[in-house]
C-alpha cells in the first residue's frame, strides 16, 4: 500500500551523553537492543537500536579527545561497531569477526580521535550479518569536531543538523523486509528514521549533514526548485572553500556537509529535498522524494560561511602502486559472489601489505557492465586524484575522502598514506550487500 507522505515529523537525532568523563577522555555505555518504533505512520516497526534509538544516537567528539564506549550486545545476533572513516587502532576497529557475543556480550573500544574533525558514522560490521542488521537499524552519527572548524561561524546548535538517509522495504504489517541484494523493491525512504517526514525551518541558513546509511541505494540530493546550496564539506571534514551546486551524489558510506540559505523562501513555503539519481524504468517516483522543508518562521542569522575554510594536508610523493579491480556475478538475479580481485573476503588471508608511514596510489575499477559499486578503505582518509583518467580539481571529490562511488566501468585513482597505526585493516565495497556476499579484503600496514 501507499505510505502518506510529510505526515512524520523528522526528528533531530538525539545526542548521546557520557557517563563518565577524565582529563583525557569521555565514556560512553550503549546498548544494542530491539524495539518497536514508528517509522511509517500508523505501524510499529520491529527496529534494531544502539540505546533505544533507531537510527542510534549522536556522539559529540573533540579532536585530541578520547572517546571510550562500552558496546553491549542484546540482540539475538553476533555484532561489530565499527566507526567509518576513524583513524583508530586495528583492536578498536570493529573487523567482521572481532565479534560481540549476542545475549548481553560487551567489548570496549576506544577512539582516539587523534585526526582533524569529520562527520563520522558508526554501524554493524558482524561478516555475513551486517547487511541485515545495518538494514533493521545499526547505524549512528559521530561528529568529530575541532578548533579549524569552530572558528568559522558556520551555522550552529539547533542549525546544525545531521540527516542519515536510507531506503527500506516493509510487509503489509509494516515490518521490515530484508533480503539479500533487494535494490529494486527498497522503495521507502527514510530520513532519521521516518519515512518521507517534513522538518520544519527559520528563514536562515542551516548546516545538514547528510549521511547516506544505505546498503544499496545512492541519492543525488537537489531542492525541488532547483536552487544551489553549498557544499562545504565531505567524508573526511570541510573542503578547502565552498562549493556552490545543484546537487550532491552520495553512494552508500559516504556523507556531504551542506549549507541551505532558506532566507530566500516566504514564510509558508514548502519545500522538497529530492532524489534525482536516475531511476530504472518502473520505479515508483516515491524513491525520488526524500523529506519536506516547511519554512514556517523569520530569526536572525549571525552565521556565515567563510570563502576560505581550511587547509588540506600536502599530498606526500607516493612510492607504491596498486590496482584492485571489483566483480560481482551478474549472471543471475541472486548473485552468487562478489569479488576483489578475483577473490572473496577470507579473514585468514592478507590480501596487499603495506609498509608504515608509506603513501599509495591505488587505482580502483568497477568492473562489472551494469551494476554499481564504491570503495571504503578503513584506517586513512583519501584523495581523489583521478576519475576516469580525469583530474579531479574542485567539487564533492576534491576534500578528503573515505568512500568513492564507482559506477559500472567507472575508474578511480586515489592516495593515502598508511600511518599512525599498525595492523589488519579492511578495503571493501561498501553496499552493504556486496560486502556481506564477499566484496572485502584486507590489507595490513607492517
Ligand atoms: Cu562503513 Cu568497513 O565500513
Ligand atoms: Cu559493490
Amino acid at each position: 500500500g501507499s505510505i502518506a507522505k510529510y505526515v512524520l515529523k523528522m526528528p533531530v537525532l538525539p545526542d548521546l551523553r557520557p557517563h563518565g568523563a577524565s582529563i583525557t577522555t569521555d565514556y560512553y555505555r550503549m546498548t544494542m537492543e530491539e524495539a518497536y518504533r514508528e517509522v511509517i505512520p500508523g505501524f510499529q516497526t520491529k527496529v534494531n537500536t544502539y540505546n533505544g534509538h533507531f537510527p542510534g544516537p549522536v556522539i559529540n567528539a573533540w579532536s585530541g579527545r578520547r572517546v571510550v564506549i562500552t558496546q553491549t550486545n542484546r540482540l539475538g545476533v553476533p555484532t561489530s561497531v565499527h566507526l567509518h572513516g576513524a583513524h583508530v587502532p586495528s583492536s578498536s576497529d570493529g573487523g567482521p569477526m572481532d565479534l560481540i557475543a549476542p545475549g548481553g556480550g560487551t567489548k570496549t573500544y576506544t577512539y582516539p580521535n587523534k585526526q582533524a574533525h569529520a562527520n563520522l558514522w558508526f554501524h554493524d560490521h558482524a561478516h555475513h550479518l551486517e547487511s541485515e542488521t545495518v538494514f533493521r537499524g545499526l547505524t549512528g552519527t559521530y561528529l568529530l569536531r575541532d578548533e579549524v572548524e569552530a572558528r568559522l561561524g558556520l551555522p550552529s546548535g539547533q542549525y546544525d543538523i545531521p540527516l542519515s538517509v536510507r531506503d527500506a522495504r516493509f510487509d503489509d504489517s509494516g515490518q521490515f523486509l530484508f533480503q539479500m541484494d533487494d535494490f529494486f523493491n527498497r522503495q521507502v525512504v527514510l530520513t532519521n528514521g521516518k519515512a518521507w517526514p517534513y522538518f520544519e525551518v527559520a528563514a536562515r541558513k542551516y548546516r545538514f549533514r547528510i549521511f547516506n546509511t544505505a546498503n544499496l541505494r545512492s541519492f543525488q540530493f537537489a531542492l525541488a526548485d532547483n536552487s544551489p546550496f553549498t557544499l562545504i564539506g565531505t567524508d573526511g571534514g570541510l573542503l578547502a572553500a565552498p562549493y556552490t551546486t545543484q546537487s550532491v551524489l552520495l553512494s552508500p558510506g559516504e556523507r556531504a556537509d551542506i549549507v541551505i540559505d532558506f532566507s530566500r523562501y516566504p514564510v509558508g513555503t514548502e519545500l522538497e529535498l529530492r532524489n534525482i539519481i536516475p531511476q530504472a524504468p518502473g520505479t515508483p517516483p516515491d524513491v525520488s522524494q526524500v523529506l519536506q522543508f516547511r519554512v514556517t518562521r523569520t530569526e536572525r542569522d549571525h552565521s556565515v560561511v567563510p570563502a576560505k575554510l581550511r587547509t588540506l594536508p600536502a599530498l606526500p610523493p607516493a612510492t607504491v602502486e596498486r590496482s584492485f579491480s571489483l566483480l560481482m556475478d551478474e549472471s543471475s538475479p541472486e548473485p552468487a559472489w562478489a569479488y576483489i580481485n578475483g577473490k572473496e573476503y577470507d579473514p585468514d588471508r592478507v590480501d596487499t601489505t603495506i609498509a608504515y608511514d608509506t603513501t599509495e596510489i591505488w587505482t580502483v575499477t568497477n568492473a562489472n557492465k551494469i551494476a554499481p559499486h564504491n570503495f571504503h578503505i578503513h584506517l586513512v582518509q583519501f584523495r581523489v586524484l583521478e576519475r576516469n583518467g580525469v583530474a579531479v580539481t574542485e567539487g564533492a571529490e576534491s576534500g578528503l575522502k573515505d568512500t568513492v562511488f564507482l559506477r559500472a566501468g567507472e575508474t578511480v585513482k586515489l592516495q593515502a598514506t598508511f600511518t599512525g597505526y599498525r595492523g589488519v585493516y579492511l578495503y571493501h565495497c561498501h553496499l552493504f550487500d556486496h560486502a556481506s556476499m564477499g566484496m572485502m579484503a584486507q590489507m595490513e600496514v607492517v
